[in-house]
C-alpha cells in the first residue's frame, strides 16, 4: 500500500514545511488537506495517509481510523522500576557502557529501555525496515516532549532504515554487546499498545537460520529473543528460553562467545 503524505486539518507554515521534508526524506508525494476527513483520503487516494501535525506524525493505515504514531510505550511504566529486574535487561546482561543493536526496532520501547540502562557511554542502534514506520519513530525519538526524564536516552538511538540481516551482514564479528530480535508474532495477541494500528504495515517476517547465525556473529556477550510463548523458535534455533509464567511472551538467549 502507497503512503501519501498531508497536513493537519487547518495547516500551518510549520506543517506544511514538515510535509515537504517527509516527502523528500522518503520519496513520497504530498496531497492537500483541503479539510478533507481521514476516510475520505482514504477513499479518494486509496493510500495510507501519514499526517504532518505540528507536535507529531500520525500515519492512518487504510481502513484504520486510529493513527499510529511514536510515545514511549510500554517504556513509560518499566523505566520507573528497577531496570535490572526488566526482563530484557536481565536476560540479555546489558549494563552501562554497552552498545546495544535492536534489530526490530517498531515503537522503540525495548530500545528506550536499553538505552537507559547502557547510558551516555553506552551506545544503540534500532533497524526498522519498514521506512515509513522508521521515519515516524525517528522524528518521534527526536521531538517527544513529555517525559523529560527520557529524553537523553530517546535521543540516544540511533534510527536506521535498514532490513536486520543486511545490517548485521555489513558489520564485523562482535561489533555489538548484546543483539536484540523482536519479530511480529504470528498468534494474535491484543495489544495494549498503538501498535494495533500497524499491524498491516509492519513487516511480518519470521527469524531464519543466517538471521541468528548473522547475530552470533556480530554479537560479543548475548542474541535475545522475544517471542510468543507458544512460539517454538526458541529450540528451534537453539535459544534457551526463559519462562515467566502467565506472560503471553518469553524471552530466549544465547551466549555467543561461549565456545565461539
Ligand atoms: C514486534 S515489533 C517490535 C516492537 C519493539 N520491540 C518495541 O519495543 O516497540 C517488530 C518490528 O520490527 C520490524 N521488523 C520486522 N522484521 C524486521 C527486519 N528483518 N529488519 C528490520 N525490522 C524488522 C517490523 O516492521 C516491526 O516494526
Amino acid at each position: 500500500m502507497k503512503t501519501i503524505i498531508t497536513t493537519a486539518y487547518r495547516p500551518t507554515e510549520e506543517t506544511k514545511r514538515c510535509a515537504k521534508d517527509t516527502a523528500q526524506a522518503l520519496g513520497l508525494t504530498v496531497a492537500e488537506r483541503n479539510k478533507r476527513p481521514i476516510y475520505k483520503l482514504h477513499e479518494e487516494l486509496a493510500a495510507d495517509i501519514l499526517v504532518c501535525k505540528k507536535e507529531r506524525l500520525e500515519l492512518y493505515p487504510v481502513g484504520q481510523s486510529e493513527p499510529f504514531f511514536f510515545h514511549p510505550n510500554s517504556a513509560a511504566f518499566r523505566s520507573k522500576r528497577p531496570l535490572a529486574d526488566d526482563p530484557l535487561i536481565e536476560v540479555s546482561g546489558l549494563v552501562a557502557g554497552d552498545s546495544f543493536l535492536d534489530c526490530t526496532l517498531g515503537m522503540a520501547s525495548d530500545a528506550l529501555i536499553g538505552s537507559l540502562v547502557v547510558g551516555d557511554a553506552g551506545r544503540v542502534v534500532g533497524c526498522e525496515s519498514d521506512p515509513v514506520i522508521g521515519h515516524i519513530v525517528r522524528e518521534g525519538l527526536k521531538r517527544y516532549t513529555d517525559m523529560p526524564q527520557l529524553h537523553e536516552s530517546m535521543r540516544r538511538i540511533e534510527v536506521v532504515s535498514t532490513d536486520a540481516l543486511d545490517y548485521l551482514k555489513a558489520h564485523g564479528d562482535d561489533s555489538f554487546d548484546v543483539i536484540y530480535m523482536d519479530p511480529m508474532f504470528t498468534e494474535r495477541i491484543t495489544e495494549a499498545s498503538n501498535f494495533a494500528p500497524l499491524r498491516s504495515n509492519a513487516d511480518h517476517g519470521q527469524l531464519t537460520e543466517e538471521w541468528v547465525e548473522e547475530a552470533k556473529r556480530v554479537a560479543k556477550k548475548s542474541v535475545v529473543l522475544k517471542a510468543h510463548f507458544r512460539s517454538t523458535d526458541f529450540e528451534t534455533f537453539g535459544f534457551k528460553r526463559r519462562v515467566r509464567p502467565n506472560t503471553k511472551f518469553h524471552f530466549g538467549v544465547i551466549h555467543p562467545n561461549t565456545g565461539k
